[in-house]
């Protein structure tokens, strides 16, 4: 069967990448979720002391990307079946999904040089399709030719419910539930919603050919049954 680029864009913690990961799997498809990609550079500033709650040293994180010191990567981990993200060698698939990060995260992925960089290397990866890649702008600016684009979306307050309980499910101790406030959460998702649409370079926006899923009332299995089946008519007509 002829392998193709199915490209999933949306709003943050809308699920994208549950539905993008379990259709990677049943079709045999390799999974790329670009979210990572950026979380691990916001990271990478943070340690290096480049995005200090003051804002972003740009320059220095320029220096460091144009010198090829950022490596992103991921490596199937069997115990999950899902990729894990390494940044520079290091596993950081927790480290990148915490709070601290995500409240980070958007005007780092607004930067010009930091999106060059991750969608020449995303475009790599899509090279010999079969792939399913997850992100913000990939039905527009990564992948604007994928044959199969979907463009997921749920309302705020459901996403920021999704996002609370899954922070809540990993964390570990007592104080690390305590410090959890769905308030704040909704706040981060509005937040990122806003930047990520009005950054000037590939903001968020639906692809014109792209299908669009609202699952704010979608089970888990239904949002899946229904990709796989939008899937099953594209690959058949390709
Ligand atoms: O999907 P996520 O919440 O892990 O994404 C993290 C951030 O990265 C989010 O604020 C938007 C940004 N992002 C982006 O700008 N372009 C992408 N292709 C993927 C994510």
């Amino acid at each position: 069967m002829k392998k193709i680029i199915i490209a999933i864009d949306g709003h943050s913690s809308c699920g994208k990448s549950t539905m993008a990961k379990q259709l990677a799997k049943e079709i045999g498809y390799v999974y790329v979720d670009t979210g990572a990609m950026y979380r691990a550079v916001t990271l990478y500033a943070m340690r290096h002391g480049m995005y200090p709650e003051a804002g972003i040293l740009e320059e220095a994180l320029k220096a460091d990307v144009d010198a090829d010191k950022i490596q992103i990567t991921f490596k199937f981990n069997p115990e999950t079946g899902r990729p894990d993200t390494y940044l520079n060698g290091e596993k950081v698939e927790e480290e990148i999904r915490q709070m601290e990060v995500s409240n980070r995260v958007s005007p780092i992925a607004a930067l010009p040089f930091v999106r060059a960089l991750l969608t020449e290397q995303q475009q790599a990866m899509g090279k010999e399709k079969g792939i399913v890649m997850d992100g913000r702008d990939i039905g527009t600016a990564v992948f604007p030719q994928a044959e199969m684009k979907v463009f997921v979306t749920a309302s705020a307050k459901v996403r920021a419910q999704r996002r609370f309980d899954e922070l809540m499910g990993k964390a570990k101790t007592q104080e690390e539930r305590d410090a959890l406030n769905y308030e704040e959460v909704l706040k981060n998702v509005e937040e990122r919603d806003y930047i990520d649409s009005h950054r000037e370079v590939a903001p968020l926006r639906q692809a014109d050919d792209a299908i669009v899923l609202d699952n704010s009332n979608l089970t888990r299995e239904e949002q899946s049954a229904w990709l796989l089946e939008k899937y099953k008519e594209i690959v058949a007509k390709c």
